[in-house]
């Protein structure tokens, strides 16, 4: 269950949107999401980004989860959100736009804030250097485990596009490994990275 929070009309403060997470979510994924706030704000220092902004949005993203699968379709349904075939049957991938909405309205998020909680889970084309902090942040945080985090360091610390490029291929990889339907937002997201680095 979501808890309410009272619309001030204004962007939260970090502190304000930490403890709000802390309350929403399980030990394991809140420890998740500081680490990938950590992240965020070595990314953003990095990039020459807004510091506060990429510790807010990394701190809020997987602020949905946790809710059921019944209460993501409801969410979705009440709140007016469009959702593909994909995300139908696979509703983990919806956190990512019910986290958007929830970020926009209970923490006051801009609308770039917000989408780069929505392209969290397949990327997508216009990714800003908000989305693309966090898309890393979220796969090399430091509760990560991953074997290719090394390597994947290497490769944020030259370019940050090649390191979103590379995390979409892993990501498809994944999936066809396991039989498993690609989103298309992945699909757009790789081109249009693409595109972007010729
Ligand atoms: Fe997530
Ligand atoms: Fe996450």
């Amino acid at each position: 269950m979501l808890l309410k929070l009272n619309k001030k009309g204004k962007i939260m403060e970090l502190e304000e949107i930490q403890k709000y997470i802390k309350k929403q979510l399980s030990e394991k994924r809140y420890y998740h999401s500081v680490c990938v706030m950590e992240r965020s704000r070595e990314l953003a220092k990095k990039y020459g980004a807004d510091i506060k902004i990429a510790e807010k949005i990394g701190i809020a993203h997987d602020v949905a989860k946790e809710m059921s699968e019944e209460e993501k379709l409801k969410y979705v349904k009440d709140n007016n959100i469009k959702i593909d075939d994909t995300e139908r049957k696979n509703t983990s991938l919806l956190h990512a736009k019910i986290g958007k909405d929830i970020a926009i309205k209970q923490f006051g998020f801009s609308e770039n804030m917000g989408q780069a909680i929505a392209n969290h889970t397949t990327g997508n084309k216009d990714m800003d250097i908000y989305s693309k902090i966090l898309f890393i942040a979220d796969r090399t945080s430091r509760d990560r485990k991953f074997e290719d985090l090394e390597y994947l360091n290497e490769i944020t610390n030259k370019s940050i596009d090649e390191a979103v490029l590379y995390i979409l291929d892993k990501k498809i990889e994944l999936q066809i490994k396991k039989k498993a339907p690609i989103h298309i937002n992945g699909i757009i997201a790789r081109n249009y990275m693409l595109e972007e680095m010729i």
